[in-house]
């Protein structure tokens, strides 16, 4: 177990191109639920009755309640000692980039500045006919868009729709030329996001509360919660950095 953390350390010290890979499993300590844990979101909610276009299409009532719970539940939520030991890592160049495949927005409140948004933002709103920036609170008040009285949606990849062609990129090239990978709390589970891992020449570690099956094909895998791998890894980093 121990050991586990150590290499994470010394891999993380020597390494001169980091990037962080984040999923769902990364605020769940912020208690914004997951969406395949026992827990989730899609264990109550069948998401291709909300995160799809077709959902936006047929029942935009059942997608805009969705949302705007969402959306409301932001307002109380903080970034955690995990997103913030991140943002450390980043101001001490031990991490590059980090790409994100959530829409809290929580990477950012703890102060990282080099994050990809991979499935967009929940924070931002635009109008799904005419692409007008429209407000969260038009969004949750029922409005139609100002422009064209259009459906206002939140700015997050849907299912079936493309990923932001920027962060994408950018996120696949940092990958590529890194010479260590971290994902955290993320099942793997969704294309394209989860190829990534495997397009580094790098090392890969893989962060998270199950890893029965996802963990396959890791150079290292650590069984355990977010928050407090990435305390335990930075106490090592800390004793390390003072050497
Ligand atoms: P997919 O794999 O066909 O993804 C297709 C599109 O979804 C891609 O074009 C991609 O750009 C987009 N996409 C990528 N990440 C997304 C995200 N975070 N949110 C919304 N869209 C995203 O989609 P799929 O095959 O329907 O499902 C992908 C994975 O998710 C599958 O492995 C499936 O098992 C899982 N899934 C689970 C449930 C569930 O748990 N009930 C429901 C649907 C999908
Ligand atoms: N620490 C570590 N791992 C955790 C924690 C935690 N505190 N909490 C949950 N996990 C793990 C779960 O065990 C699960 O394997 O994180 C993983 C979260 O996986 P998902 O719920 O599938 O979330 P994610 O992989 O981010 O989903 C990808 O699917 O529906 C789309 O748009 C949605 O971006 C999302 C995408
Ligand atoms: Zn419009």
């Amino acid at each position: 177990k121990n050991k586990d953390m150590v290499m994470a350390a010394r891999w993380l010290l020597g390494s001169e191109r980091t990037v962080i890979l984040s999923g769902a499993g990364m605020s769940t300590e912020s208690n914004i639920p997951d969406f395949r844990s026992s827990s989730g979101w899609w264990k109550q909610i069948d998401p291709r009755t909300v995160a799809t276009v077709e959902a936006l299409d047929s029942h935009y009532d059942l997608f805009q309640e969705f949302y705007a719970t969402r959306m409301k539940a932001l307002n109380q939520i903080e970034p955690h000692e995990g997103h913030r030991i991140l943002a450390k890592w980043e101001e001490n160049d031990l991490v590059q980039l980090i790409g994100t495949q959530n829409v809290d927005g929580l990477h950012f409140a703890a102060g990282s500045l080099n994050v990809q948004e991979l499935h967009g933002s929940i924070r931002s709103i635009r109008c799904h006919d005419c692409g007008k920036e429209g407000s969260t609170e038009a969004f949750t008040s029922h409005e139609t868009c100002s422009l064209c009285g259009g459906r206002w949606r939140p700015d997050v990849v849907l299912f079936g729709e493309m990923l932001p062609q920027e962060a994408w990129e950018t996120t696949l090239e940092a990958i590529e030329h890194a010479n260590l990978v971290i994902v955290i709390g993320t099942s793997m589970e969704v294309y394209p996001a989860n190829q990534l891992p495997a397009m580094t020449s790098g090392k890969t570690v893989y962060i998270n509360a199950e890893t029965a099956e996802t963990g396959a094909g890791f150079d290292l895998v650590i069984e355990g919660k977010a928050k407090k791998t990435l305390q335990n890894i930075n106490e090592l980093i800390e004793i390390g950095r003072r050497r």
